[in-house]
């Protein structure tokens, strides 16, 4: 019996992707033969992209690399892991503050599909207090997100936020 590929699914809101996400896709891609990203539409959050921004920043990302790709996903994440065949699912932990939560995830996720496991990339140390609503306040605020955000990422935000805040304080 030939060796089946290795599928991993990468889900998250990525409301924008940044270099955080970028580093533990391309290490997944070491493991894994194909890795889909997932973007969760999540009806608790309110994106500031669309789905085909946040899908296009992806895909620019990682260089329409063709073992990467991008998907959306509503309902549970295991019922969508056993739909794409994918055997694991990936997260990567930021902080200790990360580890409760994604503890809790990972053993219900467990329990809901068995045959999915979760794998853990420890974030790389320069991006370990990034994340996607923390780059959107900087950015919204002026600040320099460059290095933090994928090129076309950070080209997309000060052109959004240049124009919610022209001439308008309030
Ligand atoms: N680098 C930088 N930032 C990171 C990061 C990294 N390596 N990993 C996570 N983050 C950031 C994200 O950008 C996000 O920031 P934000 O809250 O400011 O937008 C934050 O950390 C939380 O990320 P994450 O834990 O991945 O949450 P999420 O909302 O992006 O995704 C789902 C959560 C979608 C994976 C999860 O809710 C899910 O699977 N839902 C499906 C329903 C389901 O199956 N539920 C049962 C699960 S047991």
């Amino acid at each position: 019996m030939p060796p089946s590929r290795k599928i991993a699914v990468y889900p998250g809101t990525f409301d924008p992707i940044t270099n955080g996400h970028v580093d533990i896709l391309e290490r997944s891609l070491v493991l894994f033969d194909e890795v889909v990203v997932a973007i969760a539409v999540n009806p608790r959050k309110e994106p500031l992209f669309t789905l085909q921004e946040r899908s296009d920043f992806i895909a620019e990302a990682v260089a329409r690399n063709p073992r990467v790709v991008c998907d959306a996903f509503q309902g549970l994440l295991v019922e969508y892991c056993r739909e794409r065949k994918a055997g694991f699912i990936v997260r990567g932990l930021r902080a200790l503050a990360d580890f409760e939560y994604e503890f809790q995830f990972a053993h219900m996720n467990r329990r809901l599909g068995p045959a999915v496991d979760t794998v853990f990339f420890m974030t790389d140390e320069r991006h370990h207090y990034v994340s996607s609503s923390l780059i959107k306040e900087v950015a919204g605020l002026g600040g320099d997100i460059s290095g933090l955000v994928p090129p076309s990422v950070e080209r997309a935000l000060i052109a959004k936020y240049a124009r919610h805040t022209k001439g308008n304080p309030g």
